[in-house]
């Protein structure tokens, strides 16, 4: 697809950035988060209701602040992805972080090359996580030392890890979800990037929950519309039972969730289930549950007429709104390979029920 240059050629003011690089934190790849050693908090925190306020409603729809005449814009598909360079994650005003918000729940995924965040404080990337909602704290204690809010997936080969249980006796690797779908007020704005990978695979397939829900007919999203599923956190109890495996910072959860939610700022309906966390159908009987659950994970999985690639090198960082998007990573790498991420996981809104339009 031809690259193309946005389209608004007005020059912000001189941005003040959110956060400050200090170029502290990627001479070493970081050690696998120490339970013992991680910063004390209250876990009933997590729980409590908190007021979301998406940034992306304070947005300029022009966005004139993120996308400048420096900036070029490469779609990777329709529905959604887009690769943009010019952009400095770092150097973005609040504005052009509200804008970013907007942007990315339009595109649903966002990849941004050449960015120096993972250079950035690890308070300030925290203070960037927040802009976007309350930092998530993952029940599995897989963070940066000392920064619970920072979820650190670092996988080698002697490690156990979430990918690495749920695939176990399956043919393929493939695990598409919507992260930390469990919580009352799951992902919004999430941010990902690299510390350490292999050369070549290891990338994340994104797909258009919104796309996928457009292709139903009329009468099938009359039926799915006023459905409601239940979403845990229970499969992470057995990668915690494996062996060397840390504790589990909290009991885990199960929240029921609107089958279709409606996207706080575009109004967009999704498709909002998926076979890593949802459990089951609220109101019936195991056999109905499970044949219009699978028949959603194989609607959404195989639509590869809206699936997106998202690769990696050293600087990416993909950007994604998880309420209207699944993905999964691609295991299709040496599993010697260290592969070392880091995900920045705002909690947004609790999600709107298509009922309520
Ligand atoms: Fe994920």
């Amino acid at each position: 697809m031809t690259p193309s240059v946005a389209g608004n050629n007005k020059k912000p003011a001189a941005p003040t950035p959110l956060v400050k690089v200090t170029k502290a934190n990627s001479e070493q790849p970081l050690p696998a988060a120490d339970a013992e050693s991680l910063r004390q908090f209250d876990s009933n925190n997590l729980l409590r209701p908190t007021d979301h306020v998406d940034p992306a409603t304070r947005a300029n729809p022009a966005k004139p602040n993120l996308l400048t005449e420096d900036v070029k814009l490469h779609h990777l598909s329709p529905y959604l992805g887009t690769e943009v360079s010019g952009v400095q994650l770092s150097n973005l005003s609040k504005e052009g972080l509200d804008e970013l918000a907007l942007f990315v729940a339009e595109r649903k995924l966002v990849v941004f090359r050449d960015q120096d965040l993972k250079d950035v404080d690890f308070e300030a990337q925290i203070e960037l996580t927040r802009h976007f909602g309350v930092p998530h704290i993952h029940p599995v204690p897989m963070s940066v030392p000392g920064y619970p809010e920072i979820f650190s997936l670092y996988k080698v080969s002697n490690r156990p890890n979430v990918a690495s249980y749920l695939s176990q006796g399956r043919i393929n690797y493939l695990s598409w979800h919507s992260d930390v779908s469990y919580e009352k007020q799951p992902a919004g704005t999430t941010f990902f990037y690299v510390l350490d990978g292999p050369e070549v695979g290891g990338d994340t397939l994104f797909l258009s929950t919104v796309e996928a829900y457009e292709r139903l007919s009329p009468a099938f999203k009359e039926l799915l519309v006023g459905l409601k599923a239940v979403h845990t956190s229970a499969p992470f109890e057995k990668v915690s039972s494996m062996p060397g495996a840390a504790k589990l910072r909290r009991d885990p959860v199960a929240t029921e969730h609107p089958i279709i939610r409606v996207h706080p700022v575009t109004g967009e309906k999704s498709i909002y289930v998926n076979a890593t966390f949802t459990s089951h159908i609220v109101g019936f009987k195991k056999e109905e549950s499970d044949a219009l659950l699978n028949f959603l994970y194989d609607h959404i999985g195989k639509g590869a007429d809206f699936h997106v690639r998202a690769t990696y090198r050293p600087g990416t960082v993909v950007v994604w709104d998880n309420r209207v998007t699944a993905h999964t990573v691609v295991a299709d790498y040496d599993k010697n390979i260290r592969r070392h991420h880091i995900r920045l996981t705002p909690q947004a809104e609790k999600p709107i029920p298509a009922t309520e339009i």
